[in-house]
């Protein structure tokens, strides 16, 4: 699939915004806010029985602010987020096509929506400029009744009708306030989730978070699914006790020894993530525990990862990795390049092997070898670049990326779910969703790299950089007669005044909003999926990939790391 590239980004809106003063203004501490009623409501399950009166959720909102130190006015948002979590059960229960979500004309861009209104609110002509037609495509597919108006009435009038069993709404505060005696005294399950302005204009909200909510199903057997706790265990399997268990025997040789130690030094391990996400997602009863064979499938995919990353850095001649030597610095170029070799064939090895039918190995082994093609020649298109410098627009950046970087996703992704015995249609969604998941992870690593001052950068050490490539396009006269310098010449001269040209550009806040835009777009090949377990856990993994770590993911790893510095250094990359 060939990405939307430039015209993705024209998609973007760029509106100022007044933020609003009573809700936290990062997503992370709205989603830390989120993690913490979501625990208060847990430990209370038996006590917080819906519908809670406006009294109640305004005392435990006080508490759970002075539990968890919040700031006190932030004890409104924390109430809806409160209501939200006790409601949130019933609202799974219920039926889609049973559901209203109720919008907000607000959301609309003003001054250019088309739309006329009738007396039941907003009919969105599906222009593309705001976020109110993806929202109703996607909950009417679903069964939803959709309104975008404001009102109380006319949701009193539709709860009277007797269609209406539960209602997701996005507003501002104060509106949920005052709606907030009719959902009561109606006792109708009800979600709301607050807009991040209130100034009634051109206002935003999280998508991710209405897109959770509107999807909530009890058919999704994975929503109850421990993430953290999956990733923890994970991490486990790169134990070094472990990895030589599921690797068959201690490492038997020199080459064995620096191929294993290079495997459990450090990583997010996201790929191996990925493949058990799938594995679990298809697998007949999800809490059943994980069979061996797809931890091994899943330490194959990391064998192929951390090979790509030993040859990687050899080839862009980069001298560190996860906060330390490069194997090749450490051990030498042969050695590295034998090394990363032996994980390739480790990893066929592992999938070759696996307790499986024969039918389903083959197909682990071609899933792999089909993955690895595309990354080498997606690595051999950045690679030519290297050879023949050319000033690249931000659309083949983003193609080299997608090149690149998703297949490791990929095949992570499709490996899980062929050893579950997903069907074979999943394939394809699985390859459209890696698509956008790898080329918004690899911007986050751009914008990473450009914000460390002393890591090894694209614009420094001249690779395919979004953000010099969307610096290069937006400048003019001589800072963009620099900048196609630093593309054409492959070695800036002066690295300080290209990182404050691309920063002075507003690149970096561009290939943020990218990020989201390629976040959106994987989630948005989800609705292919039949299976609600699948498209729940799948879009989940997509907020955990991307969410900012605030605490550990997991005790044992944080030990470890206040043990030893690499998997800390890791951690944090
Ligand atoms: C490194 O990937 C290469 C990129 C695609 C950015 P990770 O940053 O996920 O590497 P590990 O898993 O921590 O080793
Ligand atoms: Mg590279």
């Amino acid at each position: 699939m060939k990405l939307p590239g430039l015209d993705v980004m024209r998609m973007v809106p760029e509106r100022s915004r007044v933020p609003q003063a009573n809700i936290p203004q990062t997503l992370a501490e709205r989603e830390r806010l989120r993690a913490i009623v979501a625990r208060y409501v847990a430990e209370r399950r038996e006590r917080l029985v819906p519908p809670l009166v406006l009294e109640e959720l305004r005392t435990h909102a006080d508490r759970v602010a002075t539990v968890a130190g919040i700031d006190p006015g932030y004890r409104d948002y924390a109430g809806v987020l409160l209501n939200n979590e006790v409601w949130r059960e019933a609202l799974a229960a219920i039926p889609y096509d049973r559901r209203l979500l109720l919008l907000p004309k607000c959301l609309r861009v003003e001054d250019k929506c088309p739309a006329p209104f009738d007396e039941f609110g907003l009919l969105c002509k599906q222009c593309g400029l705001c976020t109110i037609q993806d929202l109703q495509n996607e909950a009417e597919r679903l069964g939803y009744a959709v309104l975008v108006a404001e009102g109380s009435a006319i949701v009193m009038s539709l709860i009277q009708t007797g269609k209406i069993d539960a209602i997701v709404g996005v507003s501002c505060l104060s509106v949920l306030e005052r709606a907030f005696p009719y959902m009561e005294a109606a006792a109708v399950p009800g979600v709301a989730i607050p807009l991040l302005q209130d100034d009634c204009k051109d206002t935003t909200v999280d998508l991710d978070w209405v897109w959770d909510v509107i999807h909530a199903s009890s058919d999704d057997r994975t929503r109850r699914l421990d993430l953290d706790g999956l990733r923890c265990e994970v991490e486990g399997w790169f134990e070094p006790a472990t990895l030589d268990r599921l690797l068959g025997g201690p490492p038997s040789g020199p080459a064995d020894r620096v191929a294993r130690a290079w495997l459990t030094r450090a990583g997010k391990r996201w790929r191996p993530f990925l493949a058990a996400c799938a594995f679990k997602a298809w697998q007949d009863d999800p809490s059943a525990p994980l069979p061996d064979a797809i931890k091994r499938v899943a330490v194959a995919v990391e064998c192929f990862h951390k090979a790509s990353l030993v040859h990687d850095d050899i080839e862009d001649g980069d001298a560190t990795r996860y906060g330390e030597q490069a194997l090749h610095v450490e051990h030498g170029v042969p050695v590295a390049l034998n090394a990363g070799d032996l994980l390739i064939g480790e990893g066929y090895r592992l999938l070759a092997e696996c307790d499986a039918p024969p039918a389903v190995r083959a197909a682990l082994v071609r899933i792999a070898a089909e993955g690895h093609r595309q990354l080498c020649l997606g690595q051999g298109a950045e690679l030519d670049w290297a050879h023949h410098p050319r000033v690249l627009g931000a659309a083949e950046v983003l193609e080299i990326f997608r090149r690149k970087t998703s297949p490791a996703f990929e095949v992570a992704l499709r490996l899980g779910a062929a050893l579950a015995g997903a069907p074979d249609d999943v394939h394809e969604t699985l390859t459209r969703y890696s698509d956008a998941l790898g080329v918004a992870y690899q911007i986050r690593d751009d914008i990473e790299d450009l914000d460390a001052a002393d890591a090894p950068n694209g614009v420094q050490a001249m690779r395919p950089s979004l953000p010099l490539a969307l610096a290069c396009e937006r400048a003019t006269g001589t800072a963009k007669a620099r900048l196609q310098q630093a593309w054409l010449t492959g070695h800036p001269a002066d690295v300080e005044t290209l990182r404050r040209l691309v920063l002075e550009s507003g690149a970096a806040d561009r290939c943020r909003m990218l990020v989201e835009l390629y976040k959106e777009q994987a989630i948005q090949t989800l609705p292919e999926l039949q299976n609600a377990s699948v498209k729940g856990l799948l879009r989940r993994v997509v907020g955990k990939i991307f969410r900012v770590e605030i605490q550990g993911w997991c005790s044992e790893f944080e030990a470890r790391n206040a043990a030893g510095g690499a998997v800390g250094a890791a951690a944090a990359g």
